[in-house]
């Protein structure tokens, strides 16, 4: 298989694991969606590709922040939703593996990563804000920032952090933010997962569209 290899906690164990099958004979190829997966999945043992050249993946593998009873997620917490999420498109199937607790009625509590470009960052917050008003969404968007230095993705962008609360209609706010000019890609990922597994205290539940 060609597999698309998520970044997070979660995803981490599953590279971990993966290498473990990989050692006991397991014929598969990885596509990393970070440069620290691409280190630990090398370091596993896990032949790696990129996209460009294996264009076409089987199945991925990622975490989710949130994630809602029709398997909508919120993603990006760690700073990799642009390549996590070009990787699940290209991806026939994509599977989250997340704890219990980031399953949500309602998207929104965790604040939604905005990647953007830093070329015009206070003109592009402001049409962000501009977006969630008109949508009636409400919150603090704030740079993301690690020790007062602007987080910088593997991309070289910025994260703009959404705190809505809540986000009753994830499809429209995701047109409504890939129209504004300097966003590069946000953490509402739809349409995309087709099941969750999700880790109980001593068991665990799959949830599918
Ligand atoms: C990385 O950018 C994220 O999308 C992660 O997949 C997500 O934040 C879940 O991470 P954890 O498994 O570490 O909670």
């Amino acid at each position: 298989m060609k597999l698309g290899l998520g970044s997070g906690r979660s995803a981490d164990q599953f590279t971990k694991l993966l290498g473990d099958r990989v050692r006991a004979g397991l014929n598969i190829v990885g596509v990393p969606t970070s440069e620290k997966t691409a280190r630990l999945a090398a370091s596993a043992g896990i032949a790696l590709a990129t996209l460009d050249q294996e264009p076409a993946l089987d199945l991925t593998v990622d975490g989710a922040d949130e994630i809602d009873p029709q398997l909508r997620l919120i993603k990006g917490g760690g700073g990799a939703l642009l390549r996590e999420k070009i990787v699940a498109a290209a991806s026939a199937r994509m599977i989250i593996v997340a704890e219990a607790a980031k399953r949500v009625t309602t998207l929104g509590a965790f604040p939604l990563p905005i990647e953007v470009v830093p070329f015009g960052l206070a003109a592009t917050r402001i049409a962000v804000e501009a977006v969630a008003s008109r949508l009636g969404l409400a919150g603090d968007i704030v740079l993301r920032n690690t020790a007062g230095v602007s987080f910088v993705t593997d991309g070289g962008h910025h994260i703009l952090d959404a705190s809505l609360a809540r986000i009753p209609d994830p499809e429209a706010l995701a047109v409504a933010l890939a129209r504004i000019p300097g966003v590069v890609e946000h953490g509402l990922f739809l349409d995309l997962a087709d099941a969750a597994i999700i880790g109980l205290d001593t068991d665990v539940e799959t949830l599918t569209r």
